[in-house]
């Protein structure tokens, strides 16, 4: 797996990108995430592509892992525990963070396989540290 940055060449592609319908609950769209970026100093987008392919996309800031999502067709074949073991070593030795809804098990269980601990939970949402 790579992590791709987008470009005004492919970020067409990685708006393609999307989930089944009963996961839209827990994450904006790919459009969503490149408007909020726009508006944010330090927040790192990137397509994750395998054999060519974009099968998902991330964005953190800084150590804050703030979007994931792997594309519906490329679910449980590993990528996103791939793009998220991608994103902790971008920050070697540094706690990383992130947040969750509390209802998302599959998300939360992917977490714990990587060593996230939740610290609280808070209006649906679950804080997670590494
Ligand atoms: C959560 C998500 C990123 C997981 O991506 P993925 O590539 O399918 O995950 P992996 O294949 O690496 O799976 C890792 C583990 O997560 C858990 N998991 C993943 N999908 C699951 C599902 N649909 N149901 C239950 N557990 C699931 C399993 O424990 C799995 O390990 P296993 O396959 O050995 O059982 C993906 O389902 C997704 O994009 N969901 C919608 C967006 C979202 O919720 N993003 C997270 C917001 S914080």
């Amino acid at each position: 797996m790579e992590l791709v940055p987008l470009t005004k060449y492919n970020y067409l592609k990685a708006v393609k990108l999307c989930v089944a319908p009963e996961q839209e609950k827990f994450v904006g769209t790919v459009a969503d995430a490149i408007a909020d970026a726009h508006f944010c100093d330090d927040c790192e987008m990137r397509a994750l592509e395998v054999n060519r392919e974009f099968v998902g996309f991330i964005m953190w800031q800084g150590p804050h892992l703030s979007r994931l999502l792997i594309d519906c067709h490329h679910q449980r074949k590993g990528y996103g525990t791939m793009a998220v073991k991608l994103f902790i070593e971008t920050f070697p030795g540094r706690q990383v963070t992130l947040q969750t809804k509390v209802d998302n098990t599959a998300a939360i269980a992917l977490y714990t396989n990587l060593g996230f601990k939740s610290i609280a939970d808070h209006g649906g949402a679950v804080y997670m540290v590494r």
